[in-house]
């Protein structure tokens, strides 16, 4: 089976998108809505990263467990998969099943890690 192909635009549509959904979502919506002041500033940054992730960009240049560190108490596993759901739904609302596929496989080892990490020094 051929890769499907992923471009900047398909990123530039998903990352907005899913925004707005978690941002609206009645557990995630006011973790976000707290943390983040500047929307703007935060939806190029995570478009960054994703093309950075998807398309081996280097346009991303942060530290994501850092960023989330700081909002441990946040980061548990209900939420964690609360994220991913969101996400499955609009990575397939957005694009087609193969690059959907791919965008949420990223994200379910990301979140893996980040809950490690998370975990790892709540525990220390
Ligand atoms: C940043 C929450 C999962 C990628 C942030 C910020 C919050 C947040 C509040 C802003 C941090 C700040 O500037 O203070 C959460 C919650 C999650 C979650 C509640 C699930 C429980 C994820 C996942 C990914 C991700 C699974 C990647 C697949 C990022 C990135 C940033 C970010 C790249 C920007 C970090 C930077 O400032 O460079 N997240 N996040 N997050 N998140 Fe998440």
């Amino acid at each position: 089976m051929t890769e499907a192909a992923i471009h900047e635009e398909d990123i530039a549509r998903l990352v907005p998108r899913f925004y707005d959904r978690v941002r609206a979502d009645e557990v995630l919506g006011p973790i976000f809505n707290g943390a983040i002041d500047d929307w703007p500033h935060h939806l190029e940054k995570l478009k960054a990263f994703w093309s950075s992730v998807m398309l081996t960009s280097g346009r991303y240049k942060g530290q994501p467990m850092v960023a989330h560190l700081r909002h441990g108490d946040h980061m548990t596993r209900e939420n964690f998969a609360r994220w991913l759901g969101l996400w499955s739904q609009v990575t397939e609302e957005v694009l087609g099943s193969q690059a959907a596929a791919a965008f949420q496989e990223k994200a379910r080892r990301i979140a893996e890690s980040l809950q490690l990490g998370v975990q790892f020094h709540r525990d220390r």
